[in-house]
């Protein structure tokens, strides 16, 4: 039996990739907040076969998300967490980022994460086996400015995951980043914008599990957008404003 847990899992790619890895001898504890959407993600997973379990939760909620990923590990040993749940933040109608935004962004995008990724890194850490997806963006290359903190804590995933990669490859646990470029979801429906070769979050889906499966450090893609993106801070900041000011965007 896998046992494979994705945070985010009631819409956009946590959803997609629930349905990719759904299939006979494979468990998913999929987690949101939504209890209804995340039932019904948890539905089509086990019409394809999968032992689907929907645990309503939040990911800011340290200790519950700890107690819960325990539970889980003790029943069958987590083999891969896509840490995958995230906000856009952002500013409305173009004004600067609030305060409380932020912190709402900051708490959700990067605690949060941490807060999914450390009790199961030290779960795998235990028995020197298993994997986790930091799910970033290609704003961690590409600093938006209307999303500020989104752009900061994706940033700090891929430095964080990186950094950890290297130190518990040897261990046997493996971690990677995935950043992906526009990927049609909820999320991006917020923002109204250019989003240059936007994908589904299905083949999303396939991308990232593919990159898993290879145990890729940085699972980026579109490719075009993401060599854009991962060359940008080589830039001096007047191209870098020019190229940039054509993926400004407005919320909702
Ligand atoms: N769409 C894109 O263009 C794009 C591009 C690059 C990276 N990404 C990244 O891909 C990931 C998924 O985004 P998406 O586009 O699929 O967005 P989405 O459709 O809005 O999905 C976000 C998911 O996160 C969950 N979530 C948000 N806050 C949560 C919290 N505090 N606790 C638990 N779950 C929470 C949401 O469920 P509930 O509301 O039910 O809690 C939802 O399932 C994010 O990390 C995002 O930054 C997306």
């Amino acid at each position: 039996m896998r046992t494979i847990v994705i945070t985010g899992a009631s819409s956009g790619i946590g959803a997609a990739l629930a349905r990719h890895y759904a299939a006979a001898g494979t468990r998913l504890i999929l987690v949101a907040r939504n209890a209804t959407r995340l039932e019904r993600v948890a539905e089509e997973c086990r019409a394809r076969g999968a032992i689907a379990e929907a645990a309503q939760g939040d990911t800011r909620d340290r200790a519950a998300i700890r107690t819960l990923l325990r539970e889980v590990d003790a029943r069958t040993p987590i083999d891969l967490v896509v840490v995958n749940a995230a906000i856009n933040g952002g500013g409305r109608e173009g004004r600067v980022e609030t305060e409380e935004t932020a912190f709402e962004t900051a708490d959700t995008n990067y605690t949060g994460s941490l807060n999914v990724m450390l009790p199961a890194l030290s779960l795998m850490l235990e028995r020197g086996r298993g994997q986790i997806a930091l799910m970033s963006s290609l704003a961690a290359y590409a600093p938006l400015a209307d999303a500020p903190t989104y752009s900061g804590a994706k940033a700090a995933l891929v430095a964080h995951g990186l950094a950890l990669r290297q130190k518990v490859r040897p261990l046997g646990v493996k971690i990677s980043v995935v950043t992906p470029g526009y990927v049609k979801t909820p999320m991006g429906g917020e923002l109204k914008g250019w989003r240059p070769l936007e994908m589904s979050a299905d083949r999303a889906a396939v991308v990232i599990a593919r990159g898993l499966a290879r145990d890729r450090d940085v699972v980026s893609f579109p490719l075009p957008l993401a060599v854009l993106a991962r060359s940008v801070l080589l830039l001096p900041e007047w191209v870098r404003r020019i190229s940039l000011s054509a993926f400004r965007f407005n919320k909702r």
